[in-house]
This record gives C-alpha cells, structure tokens and sequence, in this order.
C-alpha cells in the first residue's frame, strides 16, 4: 500500500490530474511496482475529493476504488450532520471510505468504526493518521460484532450499501446491507440514538410504516439537489415524527413540521399574482404540498403544479421567490436565454427549448405550467 506515496509515483499522478484517464489507462506503467490501475485509482481519487472531500487532499492520503468514492457521503452533508451529534462514545457499523466517521466524531471521545472490507479499512486506518484521528478499527461484519459486543454506545451511526446497484427505482429496506429491520432490535438495545443514512429514493410514509421509533428525518439538499434521507430512531416512546427538510449552501431556511400535518392541511388556491414561489426539493421530497402554503399564507396555482403565488414576497421561504408575470407565447423571443421550468405541463424543458429556439441558463426565468383555468407561461421581470 505504501509504494504508491513513494515521492516519484505521487509527483507523476499529480502531474496528470487533468489528463484523460482512458487513455492513460492504455499506457504501461512507468513504474514497475505499481500497476497504471492502481495509479489512474489515485488519480481518479484526487479529482473526486476535489469536488466532494476537498479535506482529504492531503500528502499521504489513499483513495479506495471508484464504487468506495461513489458510496461516499461528502465534506458538507456530512459536516452538516457532525453539528447535530454529540456525545462520548460513538461507532460507525458502516464506515466505508469513512467521511462520515471523520466528521461525526469530531464532537465524540472515543470512536469505532466498524466494515467488512479489509483492503478498505487498512486504507482508511493509513489515512487518520494522517489526519491525525485516533479511533479502534474494526475488521467484521456487523452483525457478528453486534452479537459479540457488550458496550453501549451514545450514537450508532450507519449507511448502509445497496445490496443491487441496477434496483434504484424500487427502494425497500431488505434490500440494503445491513438490513435494517433484521438488526433494529440490536441497535436500541446497546444505544439510545441511531442514526441511519437512506437514499433520496425511499418513500418517507414507507419508512414511518415499516420502522418503529423513528423521532425525526432529516432531508438534506445540497444546491437544490436532495443527497441524503437521515432517519433517527430513539429508544423513548414517541408518535410524533419531527421532519426537517434542509438545504445546504442556498442560505435559505430550514423547514420543520410534525410528520402527519401534511395530512389535515389544505390550499387556497390562486391565479398567479406578483410573486411566484417555487419549494426547495427538499420540501417537495417531503411532499408538504399543502402545508407549506398553509405555513407561509401561499396559495396554490394548481393541485398539481407545486407552484404558489402571493402579492408579497417572503424572504424567509425556502425556496426561490420570482416576481413573474402571465405572457402568451408570442411574448417568448426565438434565441432568448432563460432558466427553462416545466412542471406540470405537456413539454419537457429541453422540448420548450426546442420549441421556441431558446438558450439555457442567465438569470430571467420562464416557467411553464397550470393554473385551475389552464395552461400559463410566466417570465420573470
Ligand atoms: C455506503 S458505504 C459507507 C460510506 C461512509 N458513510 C462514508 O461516508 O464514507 C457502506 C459500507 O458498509 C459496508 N458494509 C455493508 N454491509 C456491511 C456489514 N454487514 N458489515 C460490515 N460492513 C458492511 C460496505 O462494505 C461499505 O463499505
């Protein structure tokens, strides 16, 4: 594992940060202890902690291959969890690459972490003392260290790893490693806090129905793109399900609301009036239709739409707030650059842009949808 951090071999994979890898791949080695492979797996390792764990660009640290980099949690989903957790003793069952643990256990005395893959956990015990963090390295399947151990844990942390890489459209429990629902019992016995990581694409009321004590879910955008589901289960009783849905780096607001208050809420609705306010996705992961314009005075263009509208603007929404007004299509200048959003409507946006010859991007908006009387386009003003 060490002849790669020789000076020589580090010197060349950083001189080929920018180069393409494909073709690199085909070359030989100029290195007869390591392999092009293992050099590009560096190489690709630099670029994606660039982008997701700028932290970890360091002298001596080792990236694992691809799939253990795409599993990954980033620097900022995960910094945004370490500052809601505290305590002294803490395992991670599922360190992985281990960003997650780094970040988390800065609030905590003493730290474990826990995977199955050796190679992985070498690689990440190599590279905390770099990072000059001392924990226990555990080298064991979960479920065998579950059995075994008879400590007691302020948090147990895990993320787990999707069992079937092609199933991304259905998304259930069972098909996750560690299944979660076979070890739950377990994990509140030796802890009065579990937190666990969940793919954007479970279905929240799926959730709730299926694992008991759940006291909150986190829904953690970053720029308007939902990262990560984070489920707290709690050892008291509790029927309430406090939902925060989050959206890092927007400098918008948190939204909070009692899982279940979507339920009884009801909309008003409206044609479009000065402003137009479009929820953060993590609000829209959550499916508070109703709630948040019940929240925040909004009415409700359309049912289905998920676009709400009010003759004053809000700074405190979260979310985008436009002032917009109504224009028939004849309004839409060939060539024109705009945000494209279609919701609720016939064409797709990269139809619209096609349809009316326009460009991407800028900062004027044109938005295409219903309203109760029918089909709109609105554009910023
Ligand atoms: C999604 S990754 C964790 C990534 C980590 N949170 C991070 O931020 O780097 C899941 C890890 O759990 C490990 N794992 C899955 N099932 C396990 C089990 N039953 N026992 C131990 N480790 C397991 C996998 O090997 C994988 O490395």
């Amino acid at each position: 594992m060490d002849t790669i951090l020789n000076k020589e071999i580090q010197n060349y994979i950083n001189a080929n940060l920018n180069t393409d890898l494909h073709a690199l791949l085909l070359k030989k080695s100029p290195f007869p202890e390591v392999s092009m492979q293992e050099i590009v797996q560096q190489i690709k390792g630099k670029q994606v902690a660039g982008r997701k764990f700028p932290f970890l660009l360091k002298e001596g640290i080792l990236f694992p291959p691809q799939l253990n980099l795409e599993q990954s949690s980033s620097e900022k989903t995960a910094l945004y969890k370490s500052g809601i957790l505290k305590g002294n003793t803490f395992i991670d069952l599922t360190s992985g690459f281990g960003v997650d643990a780094y970040y988390l256990s800065q609030n905590f005395k003493s730290i474990t972490l826990v995977e199955q893959d050796t190679t992985l956990l070498e690689l990440v015990e190599h590279n905390w003392k770099i990072l000059n963090r001392q924990a226990r390295f555990i080298n064991l399947k979960l479920e065998d260290f579950l059995n075994e151990t008879q400590e007691y844990f302020d948090l147990i942390y895990l993320d787990p790893a999707r069992r079937d890489q092609q199933k991304n459209k259905v998304f259930l429990l069972e098909d996750l490693s560690p299944d979660i629902l076979e070890i739950q019992e377990k994990l509140r016995a030796i802890s009065g806090q579990v937190v666990i990581k969940l793919s954007p694409l479970i279905d929240l009321k799926y959730l709730v129905s299926v694992l008991p004590g759940i006291s909150r879910i986190d829904i953690i955008a970053l720029k308007n793109d939902v990262k990560e589901v984070i489920v707290f289960l709690s050892d008291e009783n509790t029927d309430k399900v406090i939902c925060n849905c989050v959206n890092l780096d927007s400098g918008e607001p948190a939204f909070t609301f009692k899982f279940g208050e979507e339920e009884t809420a009801r909309s008003e609705y409206s044609e479009p009036e000065k402003y137009i306010y479009i929820p953060n996705n993590a609000i829209l992961k959550a499916g508070t239709f109703n709630l948040i314009s019940q929240k925040f005075g909004l009415k409700k263009l359309h049912p289905n739409s998920h676009l709400y509208t009010l003759n004053k603007e809000d700074k405190n929404f979260p979310g985008r707030v436009l002032e917009m007004e109504m224009i028939d299509s004849k309004g839409i200048k060939k060539k024109e650059q705009y945000n494209i959003i279609s919701k609720n409507y016939p064409l797709k946006p990269e139809e619209i842009k096609k349809k009316y010859a326009l460009k991407d991007g800028g900062n004027d908006y044109l938005i295409f949808t219903q309203s109760k009387k029918g089909k709109i386009i609105l554009k910023s003003v």
